[in-house]
C-alpha cells in the first residue's frame, strides 16, 4: 500500500523500515487532519477483518461501542479525540465490531502528527487486541514504544519537505525503537542487512557486529544439521510465509525459545530479501512448561488418592474422573466427563445431594464432610462421605469432591460396638452366674446330706421334698450353666475334635429334634482338619442351632449343615478371624423364616427371644456365641427377613498330636470306698462342710483345708493323699496352681478341681493332665461320686504299673 503513495523508486530505497511496519504483527495505521486513511498494515487488515481503502475514515468502517456495550458515536472515537483535542489517547478500551459481526474488545492509541510549524497533519494508531491475554502487555507496551517514537520524531518529520521523506524516517525509527521484537532483513541468501533495538536486547549482538553475517549463526546445531535455515526461506519464498516456535541461539551461547516470523519483500515482482521478526518466547514457553507439570502434578495426586475424585463444572456436570471414582461408581472417565454428578453418583428419587451440592456452591456448609446415600452403577446403595472444595477460577468455577465409600468402616464400627456390647454383658452375666452356682452348690450338698441322714435314720417322709428341692436346684444350675457358657466362662475340656464324625454321629438326633416336616442335609468332606473345643459343648451347640432352624421353619423346609476348612488368610475368610489361623467352618443353615436386623442384631443377646413366654429363654444362641469365642473362634449370623439364615461357627484347628483318652473302668466295676483319705480344700463353709459329710457317709476320711495355702501346707506336710478335691476360684492360690505344685513333687496324686468357673483354667491349658478331673458346681453326689471313683481308679493303675 504505502508504495501507492510514495513516488516510484523510493520504495527500492527505504524496503527495509516500510515492509518491516507492513508485517509487523502489531496493527498499525495513519490519518490525515481529517481522519482518512494514508496508510495501513497487514497487522492491521487481519484484524479489521477486512481491507480498507486509502482515503475512507477508519472509524466508518466499524461500529463500535463502549466496554458497557453502548454504541460509541463517530465523534466520541479514540482517533476523533485525538485530532479534536491534538492529544495522544491511551486509556480508553474500545469494542468494534467486525463485518462477519464478532466484536472484540481493544485499546487504541492514536497520537497526533505535526509539521514544523505546529500544524495537525494527521493522526497514527496502533490498536492492541485485548482478547489475547497473552499479548496483551507486550503489544500495550509496543503501541506506547511506537504511538510516544511517532509523536516525538513527528516534529522532526515535519521537517522534511515531501511525505516520502516523513514515511521513510517513520518506519526506520518505528521499527528501530521496537524492543520486543527482533526486527531484521536478510538479503536474498539469508544475510543480515538491518538489525533494530529489539533483535540487539533479543540476540546480543550489536548492529555492526551481525550486519554481512548469515542469519544461521541464530540456529542451534540440530536445526543446522537438519537444513533448518535454508528450508526456512525456501520455505518463506514459496509458501508466502515461514512460521516456527523454536530454540535459536544468543550471542553469548544461550538458548532461548523464539517464535519466528519470515516474510519475503518484494519489488517490482522482484524478490529482494526477507524480513524476519522474532519473539522471545521462553517466558511464556516456561509458563506453559510450568502449567504442565502442575497439570501433571495435579493429575498424579487425584488419580493416586485413595478416595473418589470427581470434579464439576458450576452447572454440575463432571470434568474430572480418577480411576477410584470409576471403580466406586462403575461409570468410565469416558463415561463420566460431560455428565451430571448427581446422576451418576446418587439415587435419582433422592434430593439430598443436589441440596447438598447447592449448599456447596454458596459455601454454607457447616462442616467439611458430610455422609450422603449414594449409589453405583449397578444399583448398589451405600453410605458414602464427601468432602467439597470450590475453586473460583478466571474460566469460572469449578467444585472438587472426593468420595468414600463407608460400608466397611460401618460395619467395623457395628461389629466393635456388638463385640463391646457383648464383653460388658459377658461379665455382668458370668459373676452373676458364678456366685448362684456357689449357692446353689451349697443348698444341694446340704439337701443331700439331709437326705442321707433322712435314709438312715429311717425317716423318709421329707424324700419327695427334697427331690424336689433338688431338680430344682438342677434347673436353675443348668440356667447358670447356660449364662456362664455365654458368659465364656463355662468349664470348658478342650479336646482335638473330628468335627465330621461328630456332626455325622448326631445326625439321628438331629433328624428327631427337627421333625419329619424338615429335611436334613449334611455336606461333610473326609478331609476336615480336626478342631480344637470341647465335645459336649459342640454338640450341644449344634443341637441349639439346629431347634432355632426348626422353629423358622414351623411349615417345614430343608436344614443344611456343612463343614469346610478355612484359614484366616484365605480371601472368603470371614474378617473376624486371624489371618495368621486356621478354622473349621461349619455353617447351619436354614431355609426358614429369617431375621429382620433388629432380630438379627440382638440375637446373641442373652434372654433375648421372639418366642412367646415360656417357648424360648433366649439362652440357646448366647451360649453357641460364647462357645465359639471362650474355644478362639467365632459366631457369625447370616440371615435376611424371608431368606433363611445361616449361623456360621468357626472353630479353631486342632495343631499338635492327639491325645488319646484314659480308658475308665465300667463304674460296675468299681470296688466301693475303703478309707482312702482325701483333702478338700474349699473357702466356703457351708459347702466344705457338707460336701465333708457326703465323702464320709461315703466311706471316705477327709482332711479340711478352707484356703489355696492352707491346701498346700498339708499337702506338702509329708502326709500323702489318696486323692485332692479342690475348688478352682481360691484366694491366695488358686486351685489349679495347688494342685500342680503338689503334682509336681507326688506325680501320681490324682486332683478333682470343682469350679464356679475360672477364667484361667477354662482358657489356658487345652486339655487337663491325666489323673485330674473338672467338676462344674452345682454338682450332686453321684457326679462326685463317680468323679472320686474314677480318679482313685487312676492312682491305683499307676501303682500297679510302677509295682510291676
Ligand atoms: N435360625 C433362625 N431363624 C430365624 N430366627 C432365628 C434363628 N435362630 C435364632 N433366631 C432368632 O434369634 C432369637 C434368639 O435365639 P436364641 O437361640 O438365643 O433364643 P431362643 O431360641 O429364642 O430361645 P432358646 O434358645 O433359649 O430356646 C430367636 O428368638 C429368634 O428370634
Ligand atoms: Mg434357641
Amino acid at each position: 500500500m504505502l508504495k501507492e503513495l510514495l513516488p516510484t523508486g523510493a520504495a527500492a530505497t527505504v524496503p527495509s523500515s516500510e515492509n518491516v511496519l507492513k508485517t509487523l504483527p502489531v496493527a498499525i495505521y495513519t490519518t490525515d487532519a481529517q481522519g482518512r486513511i494514508t496508510f495501513f498494515n497487514d497487522a492491521a487488515v487481519a484484524f479489521a477483518g477486512r481491507q480498507p481503502a486509502i482515503g475512507e475514515m477508519w472509524c466508518v468502517m466499524w461500529r463500535l461501542f463502549r466496554p458497557d456495550g453502548t454504541p460509541l458515536p463517530h465523534d466520541q472515537c479514540p482517533t476523533a479525540i485525538a485530532l479534536r483535542e491534538r492529544r495522544p489517547v491511551h486509556d480508553m478500551e474500545v469494542i468494534a465490531e467486525r463485518p462477519d459481526g464478532k466484536r472484540v474488545p481493544f485499546m487504541p492509541h492514536p497520537t497526533p502528527l505535526f509539521d514544523e510549524n505546529g500544524e495537525l497533519i494527521g493522526v497514527i494508531n496502533t490498536l492492541v487486541d485485548l482478547t489475547d491475554p497473552k499479548h496483551v502487555q507486550a503489544q500495550l507496551e509496543q503501541a506506547q514504544a511506537l504511538a510516544a517514537q511517532q509523536s516525538e520524531s513527528a516534529a522532526q518529520d515535519a521537517e522534511m519537505a515531501d511525505n516520502l521523506g516523513r514515511f521513510k524516517r517513520d518506519f526506520e525509527l518505528l521499527v528501530g525503537s521496537v524492543t520486543d521484537y527482533a526486527i531484521f532483513m536478510l538479503d536474498t541468501t539469508g544475510y543480515i542487512t538491518s538489525w533494530n533495538s529489539g533483535a540487539e536486547r533479543i540476540k546480543g549482538y550489536r548492529a555492526e557486529d551481525i550486519i554481512g553475517r548469515h542469519f544461521s549463526v541464530f540456529y542451534t546445531p540440530e536445526d543446522l544439521a537438519a537444513d533448518i535455515p535454508r528450508l526456512a526461506l525456501t520455505t518463506a519464498l514459496h509458501g508466502g510465509r515461514f512460521e516456527t516456535e523454536g530454540w535459536r541461539v544468543r550471542k553469548d551461547g544461550t538458548r532461548f525459545w523464539a517464535i519466528v516470523v519470515i516474510d519475503p519483500v518484494w519489488d517490482n515482482g522482484q524478490l529482494i530479501g526477507f524480513a524476519e521478526v522474532t519473539r522471545d518466547a521462553t517466558t511464556r514457553r516456561n509458563a506453559e512448561l510450568a502449567l504442565f507439570e502442575s497439570e501433571r502434578r495435579f493429575r498424579g495426586i487425584v488419580n493416586n488418592a485413595l478416595d473418589a475424585f470427581a470434579q464439576i463444572d458450576e452447572a454440575g456436570r463432571v470434568t474430572e474422573w480418577n480411576p477410584q471414582a470409576h471403580e466406586l461408581f462403575g461409570w468410565s472417565r469416558e463415561q463420566a466427563l460431560g455428565k451430571p454428578l448427581t446422576a451418576l453418583c446418587f439415587p435419582s428419587n433422592d434430593t439430598f445431594a443436589s441440596e447438598w451440592l447447592v449448599s456447596a456452591w454458596q459455601k454454607k456448609l457447616t462442616r467439611q464432610t458430610h455422609q450422603l446415600t449414594a449409589m453405583n452403577r449397578s444399583g448398589r446403595r451405600f453410605t458414602a462421605e464427601l468432602s467439597a472444595s470450590v475453586l473460583t477460577l478466571a474460566s469460572g468455577p469449578l467444585m472438587n469432591i472426593f468420595m468414600r465409600d463407608l460400608t466397611q468402616k460401618i460395619q467395623m464400627e457395628t461389629q466393635l460396638r456388638q463385640s463391646q456390647k457383648m464383653e460388658a454383658l459377658g461379665q455382668l452375666t458370668g459373676g452373676i452366674a458364678h456366685d448362684f452356682n456357689n449357692i446353689l452348690q451349697a443348698i444341694s450338698s446340704s439337701l443331700e446330706v439331709v437326705e442321707i441322714i433322712g435314709q438312715r435314720e429311717g425317716f423318709i417322709a421329707g424324700d419327695k421334698h427334697i427331690q424336689n428341692a433338688l431338680s430344682s436346684v438342677r434347673r436353675a444350675a443348668g440356667l447358670t450353666h447356660r449364662l456362664l457358657a455365654f458368659a465364656r466362662r463355662q468349664a470348658l475340656d478342650p479336646q482335638a475334635v473330628d468335627v465330621g464324625g461328630l456332626i455325622a454321629g448326631m445326625s439321628e438326633l438331629l433328624r428327631h429334634s427337627i421333625g419329619e416336616h424338615i429335611a436334613l442335609e449334611l455336606a461333610l468332606p473326609d478331609a476336615l482338619w480336626t478342631a480344637h473345643c470341647d465335645t459336649n459343648q459342640l454338640e450341644n451347640a449344634i443341637l441349639n442351632l439346629a431347634i432355632n432352624a426348626r422353629d423358622a421353619m414351623p411349615k417345614g423346609g430343608r436344614l443344611r449343615i456343612e463343614a469346610a476348612n478355612i484359614s484366616g488368610s484365605d480371601p472368603n475368610a470371614f474378617n473376624v478371624m486371624d489371618p495368621d489361623s486356621s478354622y473349621i467352618k461349619i455353617v447351619v443353615a436354614d431355609s426358614g423364616t429369617g431375621m429382620p436386623p433388629d432380630v438379627k442384631e440382638r440375637a446373641f443377646d442373652p434372654f433375648y427371644t421372639t418366642k412367646p413366654v415360656g417357648q424360648g429363654t433366649g439362652l440357646g444362641l448366647s451360649m453357641v456365641y460364647g462357645f465359639a469365642r471362650q474355644s478362639g473362634g467365632h459366631c457369625v449370623i447370616e440371615s435376611e427377613l424371608g431368606e433363611g439364615t445361616r449361623i456360621i461357627l468357626l472353630l479353631p484347628r486342632y495343631v499338635g498330636p492327639v491325645q488319646s483318652h484314659v480308658e475308665l473302668v465300667a463304674t460296675a466295676d468299681r470296688p466301693a470306698a475303703s478309707g482312702e483319705h482325701i483333702l478338700l480344700v474349699e473357702d466356703q463353709d457351708v459347702i466344705r462342710d457338707a460336701v465333708t459329710e457326703v465323702l464320709g457317709k461315703l466311706g471316705y476320711e477327709v482332711t479340711q483345708a478352707s484356703d489355696g495355702l492352707e491346701g498346700l501346707s498339708i499337702a506338702m506336710a509329708g502326709q500323702t493323699f489318696d486323692l485332692i478335691i479342690t475348688d478352682i476360684g481360691l484366694p491366695g492360690v488358686n486351685g489349679r496352681s495347688l494342685a500342680d505344685t503338689v503334682r509336681s513333687q507326688q506325680p501320681y496324686v490324682p486332683v478333682l478341681l470343682v469350679t464356679g468357673y475360672d477364667p484361667s483354667v477354662v482358657h489356658s491349658s487345652p486339655s487337663l493332665p491325666a489323673g485330674m478331673a473338672l467338676l462344674s458346681k452345682p454338682f450332686n453326689v453321684d457326679a462326685l461320686n463317680e468323679q472320686v471313683r474314677r480318679l482313685l481308679e487312676w492312682r491305683h493303675a499307676q501303682r500297679e504299673a510302677r509295682n510291676s
